[in-house]
């Protein structure tokens, strides 16, 4: 078994009967939705899901698992997603899917938040994987000069064909190269101040647990 295999299925065992659960996005919550569908299947399992991303959606309606829009819930007991980079102090980048608004969206309106992860992820400081930072197309260049004249090393994400990549709101993404991110808190308070950027990928003091996958088995981290 792979160690996203491993902490997929340890994540849907926190998943309780009648609940609200937050569906990530990416290749371990994969695992994840896999196994949730599972146990609907197999042990009758009532939850109800809420997607952050199209593709999350197809693939949960395909697993069986029943759907609600956002706005309909009042509230989500639980969020299982994965994560780009989890730092020491369980800091964590994510939107390396580019999935990381409706992430940060449902996260937020979650009374838990499980990371679910590979020890590849677990880093000393973030900063090594680019920063996702979801801009609206207008004035888009102007956001991107400036992160250039601030040496933050942005590049324009694009699609396998090339094409800019467009995220499920329709928005581009300038992936900021930084290398090593010292200060998350002050650069997140930067970022949420400028006009034009919609959401970036850093997710502070925001999960609840990690459960990472090493060869020895699953750890769970209750943070
Ligand atoms: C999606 O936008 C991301 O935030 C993912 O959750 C994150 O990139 C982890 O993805 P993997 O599990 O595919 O590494």
């Amino acid at each position: 078994m792979n160690l996203k295999e491993m902490v997929g299925n340890k994540a849907a065992e926190f998943v309780q009967d009648g609940t609200v659960v937050g569906l990530g996005t990416g290749s371990t919550a994969y695992y994840m939705i896999e196994a949730v569908g599972k146990r609907i299947n197999e042990e009758g399992l009532s939850i109800t899901g809420v997607t952050t991303s199209n593709r999350t959606a197809d693939h949960a309606k395909k697993v069986g698992i029943p759907l609600k829009n956002i706005n309909d819930v009042e509230k989500i007991d639980i969020t299982i997603d994965g994560a780009d980079e989890i730092s020491d102090d369980y800091q964590g980048t994510k939107g390396g899917g580019g999935a990381h608004l409706f992430e940060k969206m449902v996260a937020t309106h979650s009374d838990e938040v499980i990371w679910i992860v590979d020890d590849s992820k677990l880093v000393h400081k973030l900063g090594a994987f680019p920063l996702p930072i979801e801009v609206v197309t207008f004035g888009c260049q102007q956001v991107f000069r400036l992160f250039e004249e601030k040496n933050m090393k942005p590049s324009f994400r694009k699609d396998d064909k090339g094409d800019m990549y467009l995220t499920d709101s329709g928005n581009y993404i300038i992936d900021l190269h930084l290398e090593e991110i010292n200060k998350p808190h002050e650069l997140a308070t930067w970022l949420n101040a400028l006009t034009g950027v919609v959401e970036h990928g850093l997710f502070l003091d925001c999960v609840t647990k990690v459960i990472v996958g090493t060869e020895a088995g699953p750890e769970v981290k209750n943070v």
